[in-house]
């Protein structure tokens, strides 16, 4: 019977353990949780999301500060187009982020990024732009364009003097948004090195419908198998979704995976940024405590626990501090459900608003409690102490038990 470490991912004369941590923002996949994939040889991921916030926490930056007070005059108005973000600032605090990570890397694996495109930014192209080179300005070995389809996005990048030395990938969850890609960024003559395939079992946004148990992630990944065979091009596929024992990952493998990225087992590891309070939430859930709504003002749908604060919180629209999912012109699906329901109830103290949520702030506060469709069995992969709650894991036994667990079983921690 085979297990994960039977198999390598290759990039070019490299060779990784095939486990790929998933990027979790706003830092839930830390630089901790991915410095310990890259130790143990695998692929981890840090997130490019609300960059200037994570830093602010991390490195003592002020930019979320500074932000607000330059912007404070705007906090009861509206119209959010005037909050723009400084793209010095911008790149700074990007380059912090990874430089930072970067320079405690140890062992044989590599630290990749997530970039979202749906981090719109009141400025979509340049602020993708200059998250993506002060990225590859700062030594990161490679990006995964996520949250979005990215048709531009090599474009952005294609004159850096890193563009055809860092990995760059991309996360799709169709055949069709895989040729669409391609065909958009067939001009730079540069193919992804990579296609990460998320299935609808994944945690985050979602690139399905409400109609997302409809669809397998192994028949996604056969049908865009199939298609690079058939068009003779040879791009690694790394399936996620769902992916929670290394047998699960040797069922993907063994068709031919080149790697597979897992993220939900991790979330309730040590090294994981969500405080140690919602990490026994996720615990503790059942399958009927998680559910896939329409509230994120990206317009993806989104998995998530059905106790987060986040649901049917009122509070008011943070732009002048965050404003990270403001589009070209200043609006947020947000700011508009938050406006109505201020309409109807004009003297309420505390709004409830139902149809979307305030994402900016919530992830910043870890309120928003996504997750992936198999955080029930969470509790299955450790212990449960006396006083009922349970222990959590280090990344390094995670890893581990990907990597050399066989017959789908899942290794329990040492007792406390
Ligand atoms: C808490 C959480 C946050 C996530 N945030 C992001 C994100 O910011 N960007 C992204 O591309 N994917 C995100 N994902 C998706 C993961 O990177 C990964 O592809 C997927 O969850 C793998 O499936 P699994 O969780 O069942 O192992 C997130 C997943 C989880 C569980």
């Amino acid at each position: 019977m085979k297990c994960v470490d039977d198999f390598r991912l290759k990039f070019g004369k490299g060779e990784y353990v095939p486990i790929v941590i998933g990027g979790m923002g706003v830092d839930i996949s830390t630089a901790d949780l991915s410095l310990e994939a890259a130790r143990l040889g695998g692929i981890g991921h840090i997130s490019d999301a609300m960059v200037p916030t994570v830093s602010d926490r991390r490195y003592d930056t002020k930019y979320v500060r500074d932000k607000l007070k330059q912007y404070k005059y705007n906090v009861a108005n509206t119209d959010k187009s005037e909050v723009q973000f400084d793209l010095a600032l911008l790149a700074e605090a990007t380059e912090t982020h990874v430089r930072r990570t970067m320079e405690r890397k140890r062992g044989d694996g590599l630290i990749f990024i997530n970039c979202m495109e749906k981090l719109t930014m009141n400025g979509p192209k340049d602020t993708l732009r200059v998250r993506l080179r002060s990225a590859l300005d700062a030594g990161i070995d490679g990006i995964t364009l996520a949250a979005g389809l990215h048709l531009g996005s090599f474009a952005l990048i294609e004159d850096h003097p890193r563009f055809r030395d860092a990995k760059l990938g991309i996360i799709v969850s169709s055949l069709r948004a895989l040729q669409l890609f391609l065909r958009k960024s067939a001009r730079t003559e540069r193919l992804p090195d990579y296609v990460v395939v998320e299935g609808p079992l994944a945690g985050g946004h979602l690139g399905f419908g409400l109609d997302w148990a409809q669809y397998d992630l192994h028949a996604i990944v056969a049908e865009i198998r199939a298609w690079l065979a058939a068009e003779q091009l040879d791009i690694p596929l790394i399936p996620a979704g769902g992916i929670f024992t290394g047998s699960d990952a040797v069922s993907f493998l063994d068709q031919g995976a080149a790697a597979v990225q897992v993220a939900t087992r991790f979330t309730v590891a040590h090294e994981c940024g969500l405080p140690p309070e919602v990490q026994q939430e996720y615990f503790k859930a059942s399958e009927e405590d998680i559910e896939v709504n329409s509230i994120s003002p990206t317009g993806y749908p989104m998995r998530m626990l059905k106790s987060s604060p986040a649901i049917g919180s009122g509070i008011r629209p943070n732009c002048e501090a965050y404003g990270y999912l403001l589009d070209a012109n200043g609006n947020c699906a947000y700011i508009n459900a938050y406006n109505r329901e201020l309409a109807l109830h004009p003297d309420e103290k505390r709004l409830r608003v139902m149809e979307k949520t305030c994402l900016c702030t919530h992830m910043r506060n870890f309120d928003c409690w996504t997750c992936g469709h198999y955080t029930y069995r969470l509790k299955d992969t450790t212990r449960r102490r006396e006083d009922g709650s349970y222990q959590l894991l280090s990344a390094e036994h995670i890893f581990h038990d990907y990597q050399f667990s066989k017959d789908n079983k899942i290794a329990l921690p040492a007792a406390e």
